[in-house]
C-alpha cells in the first residue's frame, strides 16, 4: 500500500499512515511527483497541489485523495468519480480557525487597524482620522451556514450583532440553534452591514458577489471573504469600493494566488491576507491527523467510521459496498450554501479538539451515524 503525501501535513498524521503495517509513506515535491504516482494506491494534498485529470491519468492504482482543508476546487472531482477515485476533505477540522480570521478581517475593517498601523510605523499619529464604527448591534449576513459560518454566527452574537444567513441546504431549526435568521439572498443583501461568505466554489457560485449583487447591498456596507476568491467577480468588488457603494472589503483569498493583477490591490479601503484564515497549529494539527485517519479507514473499507459522515459518502457506501469508489464527501456544492460544510452538523471540531469550552453549548452536534 503507498501513500503519497504531496503536500506538507502534520507530523502527527504522517506518523498515523507510518505505523499502518506495510505501508509505505512516501513525502514527494511537486518535482517527482508525476514519478510515484504511478504505483500509488492514496494520495493526500493540502491546496497546493492541482489533483488534475491528467495527473489522475498517471495512477492506475489510485483508490482515494485525502484533502487536508475544505475546499475540494484543487481536484478534478468528475475525472476522480469517472476513475473510482474516492475524494475526502476534512470539513470542520480548520472551521473554528477560519471563523476567528473572519472576525480578525471584520474588526480590522469596522476599525481600520492595518492603516493606523502602518501610519505609526511610519510615523505618523493618525487618531483625528480614526473615525471606526462599532459592530454591536449591526447586521452581518453570512453566506453559508455550515461549519464555518455557524462558528462565525456563534461568535458574533458575542459581539452582540444580529445575524442573517443565506443558506438553501440548512432547515430553520438548526438556523435557530446558532440564534441566526434565514433569509432569502436579496433579503441578506439589502440588510447587511457586513456581509461574509462561507459557501463552497462551484459553477452556481462563481461570482456570487458581482455588480448585480452588490448594488442590492445597503450603501456602504462591508465585504469579508475567507471563503474562495472566485466567489467574487474582483471588477466589480474594485469598482463599488472606488464608488462608495461599499465602504470596506477584506479577504483571504483571491481569484488569482498570489494575485497578479487584481484591481483590488492598492485599495486603500481594501484590505487583505494570503490564504492564511486556516493556517493556525491547531487546525493544521487537527485536518492532517483527519486526513490520515480517513485514508486509513477508506483503504480498510471503514469510510466514514470517524467525524460527520457526510450525506452523499454514506449514499456511497449503500451503493457500492464496503469501499465506495465516489467522490464521497466532496459530490456537492453546486448550489450557493451546498458546501462540504453543511452536509452533517455543524459542530466545527473533530474528535481531536479538545473539549468545548463555556458558551459552546449552542453549537449543535455532530449527526453521525
Ligand atoms: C480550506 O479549503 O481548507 C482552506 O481554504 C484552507 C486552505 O486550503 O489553505
Amino acid at each position: 500500500m503507498k501513500v503519497i503525501i504531496a503536500d506538507k501535513i502534520s507530523e502527527r498524521g504522517v506518523q498515523l499512515l507510518k505505523e499502518q503495517p506495510g505501508w509505505n509513506v512516501v513525502l514527494t515535491t511537486k518535482d517527482n511527483l508525476n514519478v510515484e504516482m504511478a504505483d500509488a494506491d492514496a494520495l493526500i494534498v493540502r491546496s497546493a497541489t492541482k489533483v488534475t485529470a491528467e495527473l489522475l491519468e498517471l495512477a492506475p492504482k489510485l483508490r482515494a485523495v485525502g484533502r487536508a482543508g475544505v475546499g475540494v476546487d484543487n481536484i478534478d472531482l468528475e475525472a476522480a468519480t469517472k476513475r473510482g477515485v474516492l475524494v475526502m476533505s476534512t470539513p470542520g477540522g480548520n472551521a473554528v480557525s477560519v471563523a476567528e480570521h473572519t472576525f480578525a478581517l471584520l474588526l480590522a475593517l469596522a476599525r481600520q487597524v492595518p492603516r493606523l498601523d502602518k501610519a505609526i510605523h511610519e510615523g505618523r499619529w493618525e487618531k483625528s482620522t480614526a473615525a471606526g464604527t462599532e459592530v454591536r448591534g449591526k447586521t452581518l449576513g453570512l453566506i453559508g451556514l455550515g461549519r464555518i459560518g455557524s462558528e462565525v454566527a456563534v461568535r458574533a452574537e458575542a459581539f452582540d450583532m444580529r445575524v442573517l444567513a443565506y443558506d438553501p441546504f440548512i432547515s430553520e431549526a438548526a438556523a435557530r440553534e446558532v440564534s441566526v435568521e434565514l433569509v432569502p439572498l436579496d433579503i441578506l443583501l439589502a440588510q447587511s452591514d457586513f456581509v461574509s461568505l462561507h459557501t463552497a466554489l462551484s459553477p452556481a457560485t462563481l461570482n456570487l458577489i458581482n455588480s448585480s449583487t452588490i448594488a442590492k447591498m445597503k450603501k456602504g456596507a462591508r465585504v469579508i471573504n475567507a471563503a474562495r476568491g472566485e466567489l467574487i467577480d474582483e471588477a466589480a468588488l474594485a469598482a463599488a469600493l472606488k464608488s462608495g457603494q461599499l465602504s470596506g472589503a477584506a479577504v483571504d483569498v483571491f481569484a488569482e494566488e498570489p494575485p497578479k493583477n487584481s484591481p483590488l490591490i492598492g485599495l486603500s479601503n481594501f484590505i487583505a491576507t494570503p490564504h492564511v484564515a486556516g493556517s493556525t497549529t491547531e487546525a493544521q494539527e487537527e485536518v492532517g491527523t483527519q486526513v490520515a485517519v480517513q485514508i486509513k479507514d477508506s483503504q480498510r473499507g471503514e469510510l466514514a467510521r470517524t467525524f460527520c459522515r457526510s450525506v452523499p459518502a454514506r449514499a456511497a457506501l449503500s451503493r457500492a459496498g464496503r469501499a465506495p469508489r465516489v467522490a464521497g464527501f466532496a459530490s456537492r456544492g453546486d448550489t450557493p450554501g451546498a458546501h462540504p460544510h453543511s452536509l452533517c452538523g455543524r459542530s466545527g471540531r473533530g474528535r481531536h479538539a479538545p473539549a468545548p469550552q463555556r458558551g459552546a453549548r449552542r453549537r449543535p452536534q455532530c449527526s453521525a451515524g
